[in-house]
């Protein structure tokens, strides 16, 4: 499942973002890559457990904790320290499939990457390319968002960043191992959540609404590994 999160910064944040990055030192891409995508990975990130790298990782992690969306589509049990990365002009990531686990540095955890997410943290106007591209049955999704937003996709999914042939794209990316690592079953849980948020809306004296909210905490309690 791809999903579009709108507004995970606000836009005084995403400046904060940019003005800590014109003052950060960045380093090659390829720190953080398995030995597949390191051959086909040409960006710049912010050193992992730099200062700047981790208050503004705290900054993002505070975001998905406040959007009701990513909590119900993800059902978080560990989030990876977000990272961030820079595409100047004629960078790109060819195509690949995240790493499946990856340590948590700096502890002694490890997450399954279950989600990948980028949040997009320039201005769509001021860069060309640069798109995220997802393969799926269904296709090739190619995203581009509005800076502050969020798009979260399966990790099992081939992925590619096109080039960037004007301007820079700044952007977060991090992963999570969700509760329920089954994609259909967490699918299916965030479709029940949608419809009863809906029908809180709608009717919400019903009593049909408290029984399928106990077969939503139900299914959760039979597919979660908290
Ligand atoms: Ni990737």
């Amino acid at each position: 499942m791809m999903l579009h999160i709108p507004n995970v910064l606000t836009a005084e944040q995403v400046a904060h973002c940019r003005e800590v990055f014109d003052r950060a030192t960045w380093e090659d891409g390829r720190t953080t890559a398995g030995h597949q995508s390191a051959q086909v990975k040409k960006n710049l990130q912010l050193p992992e457990n730099s200062p700047r790298a981790r208050e503004l990782g705290d900054l993002v992690l505070a975001g998905l904790e406040r959007s009701a969306l990513f909590i119900s589509a993800v059902l978080p049990q560990r989030v990876f320290p977000p990272l961030f990365n820079r595409y100047d002009a004629s960078m790109s990531f060819g195509s690949h499939v995240d790493n499946a686990i990856r340590p948590i540095t700096g502890t002694a955890m490890r997450l399954r990457t279950d989600i990948s997410a980028t949040l997009f943290l320039s201005d769509p106007e001021s860069y060309d390319g640069g798109e995220l591209v997802v393969e799926d049955t269904y296709g090739s999704h190619s995203v581009k968002l509005p800076a502050g937003d969020l798009i979260i996709y399966p990790a099992s999914s081939l992925h590619h960043v096109t080039p960037v042939t004007r301007g820079a794209r700044l952007a977060s990316f991090f992963w999570v191992q969700s509760m329920v690592r089954d994609v259909t079953q967490r699918a299916l849980l965030f479709d029940l959540d949608m419809a009863l948020m809906q029908l809180n809306k709608e009717v919400p004296k019903s009593p049909s609404l408290v029984m399928l909210t106990g077969v939503y905490h139900n299914l959760l309690r039979q597919w979660a590994e908290p």
